[in-house]
């Protein structure tokens, strides 16, 4: 289907060829003054410069090609140069009709399907996930939906951080607190027990303890960078650990992210990554990119234009070891290998800029993608506390994950259980589903590169522009529309007829902007757009309800239209709650 905004840039085309000007100056976009008219066109004002023109008379010249166009309600040329632009109420009609009995609500894709391998996620095994790591899940997880609604292929790798010293860090640990365990005697040579010698728990202490002694003292610290080399190497022992170490981590892991309603296809990690790392650096040396300074190997990355310093790509540290440039591009060459992707998607804090420039310059340079494989980093900005400082807990800790969550379920079960509407099971489950929406929808809404304050009270409220408030609004149709089935109504049998007043005429507006919403989003990488639509949606839905005593109408034909007009809005927030990864409860 093809967009409002569009057939009206199709007839703004022809007007502009038809009054003598150049069609380049023919774009459309949603007007700005949405109490003066729809959609706007400004191109009069840059056709001015080219045409020597006054814009209002280019503007005039215009409008009057649109005179008698089926489309439009009204054009008109506005001072200095503007083209307003008021469409049909026929036209809204008939695109909501179409649209509600389209497949994907009308969205039709408007370029080839293209591969996509996203990286987000990042979580590092053995650390605990904290809020950190939240952010990407999130819009990692939104954007791998987008996509696919828009019709690409998308392959979502978790990019686990499981190698290097974190590892050693608690193979020395324990081997103090548990030397008799059979990991750590070299001469075993039976098998090593199935079962782990430690908990999640006990894990997520090991680690920062071990990395905490590491840093005060010297031989510790050289006995844990020995024992990631002998695990690297393959000592038996100390691989059987690993294997425990990722198990547990990743049932952990698992569990977390299941919570969250986020997934990914490829478990993959930098440890996976690392046995493409020798082929990649013979390779890097035999074309002459990689040389050595100050005893480690680096490629130069820097270009003429750069107007600031960028340092050269580490490959191998002085005493041969991988760095963390060296894991990213030895994961693209596989995921080049296995995948030829046209784009590698990479959500991750923007903090790490600097990193992604290096490394994408170096793999285009040494050719481990090809020239036209886009790389593109979405760098996101650090969830705060109320205090404008990261997210801490009470006590000023870090916070993890799944204590955030908890919280959050928490409250929102209070909040459910004051309404007193439903059993406390009841309230359980709906308060996680809620919830769940407060944390993404607080997150999305924002635009992902900014900074933002994660306000609970502000987030689990359900009024203003948060995801509870687009829930309510949800149910609330879902209950118009329950009521009208119950009393034996079927919608199916009208046909979405021409708005009926100026709330109903906003609703539909609206409403037939869902694809370009949606493209938008995902183009520009941003759900906050997305959510933002979705908001204006549901305030214009609730305008219209408090003025439109839908169920009470006489007029059978006008309320089954009503009821299907406000049904196509259900499925539009359902189906867009769904690409930002939450769902709706049955009531709330
Ligand atoms: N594990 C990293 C961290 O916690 C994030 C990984 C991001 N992805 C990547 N391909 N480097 O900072």
């Amino acid at each position: 289907m093809i967009s409002i905004r569009k057939q009206l840039e199709l007839e703004m085309i022809k007007a502009f060829e038809g009054a003598g000007f150049d069609n380049k100056y023919a774009f459309v976009s949603v007007s700005n003054r949405p109490d003066l008219c729809d959609y706007q066109c400004n191109g009069a004002m840059a056709a001015a410069k080219e045409y020597h023109k006054a814009p209002i008379d280019i503007a005039s010249e215009v409008v009057s090609q649109l005179e008698g166009n089926a489309l439009l309600e009204n054009a008109e040329a506005i001072k200095p140069g503007f083209i307003n632009l008021t469409v049909s109420n026929r036209l809204l009609a008939e695109s909501l009709g179409q649209m509600s009995v389209s497949d994907k609500l009308g969205y039709e894709p408007s370029s080839e399907k293209r591969t996509i391998i996203m990286d987000y996620g990042g979580p590092n095994i053995a650390k605990p996930l904290h809020v950190g790591h939240l952010r990407s899940a999130i819009i990692g997880e939104a954007m791998k939906r987008m996509a696919r609604f828009c019709g690409d292929e998308v392959i979502s790798d978790i990019h686990l951080g499981d190698w290097g010293l974190q590892m050693g860090l608690i193979v020395t640990e324990l081997g103090l607190r548990k030397p008799d365990l059979v990991y750590f005697d070299p001469d075993y040579t039976g098998e090593y027990p199935k079962e782990p010698p430690f908990t999640i728990g006990e894990l997520e202490e090991i680690y920062p303890t071990a990395s905490a002694k590491s840093k005060e003292d010297r031989a510790y610290y050289e006995k844990a960078l020995l024992a990631t080399k002998e695990m690297q190497d393959g000592r038996p022992g100390y691989q059987a650990i690993l294997k425990h170490i990722m198990d547990v981590s990743i049932a952990d892991l698992k569990r977390n992210y299941d919570r969250l309603s986020v997934s990914f296809d490829l478990w993959r990690g930098e440890a996976y990554a690392s046995t493409y790392i020798p082929d990649m650096v013979r390779d890097m040396k035999d074309k002459g990119y990689a040389y050595e300074s100050d005893g480690a190997l680096v490629v130069d990355v820097s270009e003429e234009t750069d107007t600031k310093d960028i340092p050269p790509c580490m490959i191998l540290k002085s005493d041969g070891a991988a760095l963390y440039d060296t894991t990213d591009l030895a994961t693209l060459v596989w995921r080049e290998q296995d995948y030829h992707p046209d784009e590698v998607l990479y959500i991750v804090d923007k903090r790490q800029d600097m990193h992604f420039v290096q490394v994408f310059r170096c793999a285009k340079k040494t050719g481990i993608v090809r020239d036209d494989t886009k790389l593109t980093f979405l760098g996101f900005g650090t969830m705060n506390g109320k205090d404008g400082k990261p997210f801490k807990t009470r006590d000023g800790g870090v916070m993890r994950l799944s204590e955030l969550i908890s919280d959050i379920n928490q409250k929102m079960y209070d909040k459910i259980m004051e309404n007193n509407t439903m059993s406390s099971d009841e309230a359980k489950k709906t308060s996680e589903v809620v919830a769940l929406a407060a944390i993404k929808y607080g997150d999305l809404s924002n635009q992902p590169s900014k900074d933002y304050v994660f306000d609970v009270d502000r987030f689990t409220s359900f009024e203003g522009n948060t995801g509870p408030y687009i829930l309510y609004t949800i149910v609330r149709i879902n209950s118009i529309l329950r009521r009208y089935h119950e009393a034996g109504g079927d919608e199916n049998n009208f046909g979405i007829t021409e708005p009926f007043d100026e709330n109903s005429r906003r609703l539909m507006l609206l409403a037939v902007r869902f694809s370009e919403s949606i493209e938008g989003a995902y183009t520009k990488l941003e759900p906050n757009r997305l959510c933002a639509y979705i908001y204006e949606l549901c305030n214009a839905f609730n305008h219209f309800y408090h003025e439109t005593r839908i169920l009470a109408m006489e007029d059978e034909a006008k309320k089954g239209s009503t009821i299907r007009m406000i049904a196509a809005v259900h499925a539009i927030l359902s189906q867009s709650i769904e690409l930002l990864g939450f769902s709706a409860p049955e009531r709330m």
